[in-house]
């Protein structure tokens, strides 16, 4: 370990105001943290701040949370477009959008921003960490920390070591998702991980179902609903998740695997192309529009 290196998490950045960063930022914020979560926009950022506010809320009304605890997790939460600001953090977490080239060059602009021993991690689903941390002069602080959606109800965190993380690095990230009462789970970098690796061709077979007609949406979804106690039916689930960012892990896997077991479904890049992604679209397999 150098001198430089940070020992103690105290402040944490979240890149991105999306559903996973909102959901990263409310879950630092409440185990303590100060929490910066940046987007590029105020609109942006005020989404992801009504994001956790509808969160806090929600655990308050369970009766987990006391209102009064509820404003003290929101007030750690610093809302900013200002990219600056990510330079007094110990460590920053990535939740932008899932695209290689968008990520490489938030690491390179956060390796010039960032405090030398800062911690650079990655929220990515499926993206290389080995890729990521080569954008940077500090491979061996680069390390991926894979969230579950909601951030706040799923309990596991994937530990992503890339070719070149340290063991320091890979133990302060492990020490912080224990903090974050999460369940790290150590993985090696290969495409999609050991989540999206199982879960993406499960939800592709299941389009691929829907496609050729062996069942209906709802008797899909049934199936793996009763048949396998999934909480949710696969084709819901990838209206969760979102179609593009589905079709996007598939198109990893595909490309960086290498065989064609990983295809994506014609149906899934179909309804990506119509602008069908899912709930945040308002439409996928299912309508949200009423919700
Ligand atoms: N914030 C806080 N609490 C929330 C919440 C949120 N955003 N969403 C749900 N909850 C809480 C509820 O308050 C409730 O708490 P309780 O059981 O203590 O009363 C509990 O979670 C269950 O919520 P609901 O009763 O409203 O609804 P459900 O029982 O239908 O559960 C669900 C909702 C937790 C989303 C459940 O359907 C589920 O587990 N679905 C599968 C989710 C999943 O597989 N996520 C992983 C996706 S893959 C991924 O993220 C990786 C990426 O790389 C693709």
């Amino acid at each position: 370990m150098t001198d430089q290196e940070t020992t103690t998490i105290r402040q944490i950045a979240v890149i991105g105001a999306g559903a996973m960063g909102a959901g990263i930022a409310q879950t630092a914020a409440a185990a303590g943290l100060s929490v910066t979560m940046l987007d590029v926009d105020n609109a942006a950022v005020s989404r992801g701040m009504q994001m956790i506010a509808g969160s806090l809320d929600r655990i308050v009304k369970k009766g987990t949370l006391t209102a009064t605890d509820a404003e003290a997790v929101r007030s750690r939460v610093a809302g900013t477009t200002d990219f600056g600001a990510a330079s007094a953090a110990d460590m920053v977490i990535e939740a932008a959008f899932e695209d290689e080239s968008v990520k490489c060059d938030l690491f390179r602009r956060l390796d010039a921003a960032c405090q030398p021993g800062a911690i650079l991690a990655s929220n990515t689903s499926s993206i290389s960490i080995t890729v990521l941390a080569a954008a940077t002069n500090r491979p061996e602080r680069v390390i991926g920390m894979h969230f579950f959606n909601p951030v706040p109800v799923m309990h596991l965190v994937e530990i992503v070591r890339g070719a070149r993380t340290s063991d320091a690095t890979y133990a302060l990230t492990e020490s912080l998702a224990h903090s974050l009462s999460k369940t790290p789970i150590a993985v090696n970098d290969y495409p999609g991980f050991v989540s999206n690796r199982i879960l993406m061709p499960m939800l592709n077979e299941a389009i691929f179902c829907l496609m050729e007609g062996v069942a209906a949406r709802d008797a899909i979804d049934t199936v793996m609903k009763l048949g396998m106690a999934h909480p949710m039916g696969p084709l819901q689930l990838a209206d969760f998740i979102g179609l593009d960012v589905c079709l996007s892990i598939m198109e990893v896997l595909h490309h960086g695997l290498g065989d064609d077991k990983y295809r994506p479904c014609p149906l899934l890049r179909q309804m990506v192309a119509a602008g069908k992604l899912g709930r945040k679209s308002g439409e996928g397999f299912y309508s949200y529009a009423q919700r």
